[in-house]
């Protein structure tokens, strides 16, 4: 089976983060978001991966290439006008051609392991499967509604939710989507909707079954979604894991990554926290659930539950950074504040 990832979008409610960079590559314990995903993939023997991407492509290009590194065999499909999720999925017909095919939306870090998933759509053989979790806010999903085990109908953010059972956006489809996607028409926010493609499949008394996902789902659309998906991933990385130099006045607890070349002076750093390669941190301490990408600088400062991406130099911070994304090649000096920073590549933010 092939799987193509959509990530052409935007990501609107990440800015201004997404200025620089595109939603799929902002890291999440050090390694782009989307090779967590494309990693599930290949976990699955999915290896024939399609990638629809328009917003800053070239970026993902450049970080994903063929994914060979990540053993899967990438191929681009670009998207040029945000029409909607189910245009998307429209532009991949030639590449999945007429088989089965899984769709997953380019933000969505979860625990569940699909091997079930797969091997009930071999057996079962429905035309299409999506998965489903519940949710505390169903106004900002796509909602299911079921009777007796049946799904009867899915309708795209409805203000008044009939479930709180959102569609999560990981799917199965056979080639009966595209017909269904052909009949669309535009939403009131003016996209063709994947959910309102399934409701075509249902009403055309095709088969569409659910699944509901057991463990923990994160749709990564906000900032706050970013730094607890950071912190669900950390959370299942364990042990002390020292590639660089740390040296004798610096102390560390809990899980801890230091990646190759990387010096740490006379700082503590309490777990978990990843730190890349080729990074110096001195006289600083750093919290759980922080990630310093490679090539940063960090003295004198106090950093918590933070991303902190390449190249960026920090220092003299007489408060706490903390619950901050921090995009590329920052330089943050001379602050006495604690502060919560959401900072695009090259920023500067300087006291006096
Ligand atoms: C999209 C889908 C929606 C789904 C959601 C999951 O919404 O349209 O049905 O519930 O992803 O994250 P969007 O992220 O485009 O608002």
């Amino acid at each position: 089976m092939k799987a193509i990832i959509l990530c052409a979008g935007k990501g609107t409610r990440l800015q201004p983060i997404t200025f620089s960079i595109p939603k799929p590559v902002i890291p999440l314990a050090n390694q782009p978001m989307i090779f967590h995903i494309i990693k599930k993939l290949v976990n699955l023997n999915i290896t024939e991966i399609g990638l629809i991407v328009g917003y800053k492509q070239e970026i993902i290009r450049e970080v994903v290439g063929n994914g060979s590194q990540l053993g899967a065999k990438i191929e681009y499909i670009v998207q040029n006008e945000q029409k909607g999720l189910a245009h998307a999925v429209k532009m991949a017909q030639a590449f999945v051609g007429s088989e089965p095919f899984l769709v997953f939306l380019g933000d969505n870090i979860f625990e569940d392991d699909l091997t079930n998933l797969i091997k009930r759509y071999k057996i079962e053989k429905p035309n299409s499967i999506i998965m489903l979790k519940e949710v505390d806010d169903p106004k900002r999903f796509g909602i299911a509604i079921i009777e007796n085990d049946r799904l009867l109908k899915v309708i795209e953010k409805p203000k008044e939710p009939p479930s709180n059972l959102a569609i999560i956006g990981v799917y199965i489809f056979d080639k009966t989507v595209f017909s269904a996607i052909d009949k669309l028409k535009p939403s009131w926010r003016g996209e063709y909707e994947i959910t309102d493609a399934i409701q075509g499949l249902i009403d055309t008394n095709l088969i569409v079954k659910q699944e509901i996902l057991q463990g923990k789902w994160l749709d990564t659309g906000k900032p706050k979604e970013i730094l607890e998906a950071n912190q669900f991933l950390l959370k299942k990385f364990k042990g002390w894991y020292i590639y660089g130099n740390l040296d004798e006045n610096s102390e560390i607890e809990n899980s801890i990554y230091i990646g190759k070349n990387s010096k740490i002076e006379n700082s503590k750093i309490i777990g978990p926290v990843v730190i890349g390669e080729d990074c110096i941190v001195t006289n600083s301490h750093l919290f759980p659930n922080t990630c310093i990408e490679s090539n940063s600088k960090i003295n004198n400062a106090n950093i918590e539950n933070s991303i902190v991406m390449k190249k960026c130099d920090i220092s003299n911070v007489k408060g706490k950074i903390s619950d901050s994304i921090i995009g590329e090649n920052v330089v943050i000096s001379n602050i006495k504040n604690s502060c919560k920073l959401l900072l695009k590549s090259d920023d500067e933010l300087m006291g006096e």
